[in-house]
């Protein structure tokens, strides 16, 4: 069966602070050390997670009724996509970048923008995302899509 994809909800926090840390631990090597990982995976603590539920479109993909994966945006600026690794390489990343990506074209927004880690990269060129700048001293990668 599909994804169902569903706005997040404020009980959604822990859940989803989970994900995006296991995400970022077990999916972002071997583009980054394991160091690296867990240093970008400390910079969300989760409080932080709640006021990303309070302040952005935070939106969730459910496989099998569980929780698989969320991507998030404001305004133009996609700010985060990060998919559980128990349910990788299933189409969800992918499923919730296309639906971040109708709501924002909904929207009137052109383009999207958005800092790609070094990993995610070659998944967001393969979608229609084109580099638009030199690699920030953080390691991301500033991207854009057309959509309109
Ligand atoms: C990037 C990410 C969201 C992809 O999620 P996913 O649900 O596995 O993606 P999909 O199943 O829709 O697509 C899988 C595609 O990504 C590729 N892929 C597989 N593992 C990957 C990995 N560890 N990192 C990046 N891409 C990967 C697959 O080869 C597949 O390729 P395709 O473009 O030819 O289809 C997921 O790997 C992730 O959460 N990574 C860690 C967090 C992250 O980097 N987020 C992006 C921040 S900018």
């Amino acid at each position: 069966m599909g994804a169902v994809y569903r706005r997040a909800m404020r009980k959604d926090a822990n859940r989803l602070y989970d994900i995006r840390r296991r995400s970022i631990i077990e999916l972002a090597l071997p583009t980054m050390t394991a160091a690296e990982a867990q240093a970008w995976a400390a910079k969300l603590t989760r409080a932080g997670m709640e006021q990303k539920l309070r302040e952005l479109d935070v939106w969730v993909a459910e496989l099998d009724g569980r929780a698989a994966g969320w991507g998030a945006f404001r305004g133009e600026w996609l700010e985060g996509l990060y998919t559980d690794p128990d349910f990788a390489c299933r189409g969800v990343g992918a499923g919730l970048l296309g639906v971040c990506e109708r709501l924002m074209c909904e929207r009137g927004i052109r383009a999207v923008r958005a800092e790609a880690s070094s990993n995610a990269m070659a998944f967001y060129l393969r979608r229609g995302y084109l580099a638009n700048g030199p690699q920030s001293p953080n390691g991301a990668w500033p991207i854009a899509k057309q959509l309109l």
